[in-house]
């Protein structure tokens, strides 16, 4: 059996599930294998999700219980438990948006990636900038104790960019999901209780 065949066959499964199952993106397999492992997100608790649309893991963590604050630069249809930000989280205007409607929260998550240009040098330097964005927006709106989940592309910069959010959290581990296709570069990271040094 190639590996190829294997890995197609495996995408296919989790397409087929997240139709199935009414998940707008089979990337909420991803959140739902790392919050079963990690237990970043639980009931009752505010959550930011970044690079939301088209809803996925919003879906998961309004399943989880948690009050959830999206955003994206593109539009995403309405999720019931889910306030919607259109915006660039990048920008100012955008954060502030975020700040005055979520408040204090316990868990930031970002899947956000950038337009692939198909130059994977450039593309993971976008990466990289997403995620060190994702990074300031927990570090400034995560309550104590908080916790943190990233995705990013592994590349040159990779290791300075967990150094950096080793310097905010008590615990930062990467992880590849089995959701995620084998041969794709991505990683999360999964970072938790916040030592609330903003
Ligand atoms: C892989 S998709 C996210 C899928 C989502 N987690 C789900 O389960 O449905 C990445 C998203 O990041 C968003 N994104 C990229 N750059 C962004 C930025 N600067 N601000 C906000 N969203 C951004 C893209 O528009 C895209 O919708």
């Amino acid at each position: 059996m190639s590996d190829r065949w294997y890995r197609e066959l495996k995408r296919e499964h989790y397409y087929r599930s997240a139709k199935s199952e009414g998940y707008r993106a089979r990337s909420a397999y991803k959140l739902l294998q790392i919050n079963n492992r990690y237990h970043i997100i639980r009931r009752g608790d505010t959550v930011i999700d970044l690079g939301a649309a088209p809803g996925g893991w919003s879906q998961v963590a309004v399943k989880l219980g948690a009050k959830v604050f999206a955003v994206d630069i593109q539009h995403m249809d309405p999720i019931t438990g889910v306030t919607f930000i259109h915006g660039d989280i990048t920008e100012e205007e955008t954060l502030k948006k975020l700040e005055e409607e979520a408040g204090e929260a316990n868990a930031v998550i970002s899947d956000m990636s950038p337009n692939l240009s198909g130059h994977y040098v450039m593309d993971q330097a976008r990466s990289i900038w997403l995620s060190t964005n994702a990074l300031n927006v927990a570090r400034r709106l995560l309550a104590e104790h908080g916790n943190f989940l990233c995705k990013v592309f592994v590349g040159e910069d990779y290791p300075q960019f967990v150094e950096e959010v080793k310097k905010s959290f008590n615990m930062v581990k990467p992880h590849s999901p089995q959701a995620s296709r084998k041969r794709s570069s991505e990683i999360y990271i999964v970072a938790k209780n916040f030592r609330g040094s903003r």
